[in-house]
């Protein structure tokens, strides 16, 4: 054990809990400025420091509980390496398949293929777990939120949520980060450019939604470029506009992908669903030229996306495999930021 790593450990820890003391990461928003900052300083000290943290094992004897009910490569990696090297034990279940298949609507006569309510699987898995985390993509639309609503409700112990329609949260901690590291320390006033990109399916829009949130809490001049009928989410849009003025942070709408990535720290690319879902390919296909190239990139200085991303259709080869890329340090930083929520939780 290191007595001096260990104290800036618990001291970080303490400044995450005079902020936030909430037991739910749902839309990355709960643990506000102050908190986030905090929890950033804590995945610093664990990324600077993480092989002798795993010789520590700070959080021996916990066990955190992830259920997939979709695919997942990074954030199913780092979150049980986060919780592997912090010294918890951490159970993967994969929802539907290995696990009962689960009903979440209430006062269902549960006579067809649902087994298990989230009512008793909830409080279950919390009675063997000291965290949970769910990853639930919408089952219809883009706003449908049912499943890690209903974890919320009914699980007794702290929830992470790994990505539903609305929020990819612990993308946006890492992003955070990212944006961070790219400012030399921080990001305030910088300008960040999230842009739609062409993809055939109709995403959601939980990471672009939480690429909004991270640069507005993180006071960037952000300008978010799409072209006419792929509008981000109004609502979501209007609840994270309030943190701006904590944050000084600035949010510009365009048409203009040129003008938002010229200049940019940051060029996020990302593809979402068009606001008429039923003609997202349509739509997507008159918009080919959205693709982000050297053209795009010229007078940027990064290009981020959160992964996995489609070569050649949201980005070019020539950016994504050139010197402006920085997808895999971006990718890597989903370990620290996770592994910081779980020591500011358990510690
Ligand atoms: N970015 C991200 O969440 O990746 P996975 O879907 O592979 O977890």
């Amino acid at each position: 054990m290191n007595p001096t790593l260990d104290t800036r450990l618990h001291d970080a820890v303490s400044r995450v809990r005079q902020h936030w003391r909430g037991t739910r990461l749902m839309d990355g928003l709960e643990p506000g400025v102050e908190g986030t900052r905090a929890l950033l300083d804590v995945a610093r000290i664990y990324r600077a420091n993480r092989l002798e943290i795993g010789r520590m094992r700070p959080l021996l004897g916990r066990a955190v509980a992830g259920l997939f009910f979709d695919p997942s490569l990074r954030t199913h990696t780092s979150m049980e390496v986060a919780t592997g090297r912090c010294g918890a034990h951490f159970v993967y279940l994969q929802g539907g398949e290995g696990t009962w298949k689960m009903e979440f609507d209430e006062g269902v006569v549960m006579n067809g293929q649902t087994a298990e309510h989230v009512k008793e699987a909830a409080p279950v898995l919390s009675s063997y777990a000291d965290v949970l985390a769910v990853r639930a993509f919408p089952r219809s639309g883009n706003r449908d939120e049912t499943v890690i609503r209903a974890f919320a409700r009914y699980a007794g112990a702290p929830l992470i949520n790994l990505e539903s329609a609305l929020a990819h949260p612990c993308q946006g901690l890492a992003d955070m980060l990212t944006l961070d590291d790219l400012g030399g320390g921080g990001f305030k006033g910088r300008k960040v450019c999230l842009t739609w990109a062409p993809h055939p399916k109709p995403l959601p829009q939980a990471v672009p939604l939480s690429v909004v949130r991270a640069a507005i809490l993180g006071g960037a001049d952000l300008h978010v470029a799409c072209p006419e009928g792929f509008d981000l989410d109004a609502e979501e849009m209007e609840r994270v506009a309030g943190f701006a003025a904590d944050t000084g942070a600035r949010v510009t709408h365009t048409r203009d992908q040129a003008a938002a990535t010229d200049g940019a720290l940051a060029v996020y690319a990302k593809g979402w669903a068009a606001n008429d879902r039923d003609h997202h390919s349509e739509l997507a296909a008159q918009n080919q030229d959205w693709t982000v190239g050297e053209r795009q990139m010229a007078n940027a200085t990064a290009f981020l996306h959160c992964l996995p991303v489609r070569r050649n259709v949201i980005v070019t080869d020539s950016v994504l495999d050139g010197p402006k890329s920085r997808v895999i340090p971006q990718a890597a930083n989903r370990e620290p930021v996770q592994a910081a929520v779980l020591l500011s939780w358990m510690l």
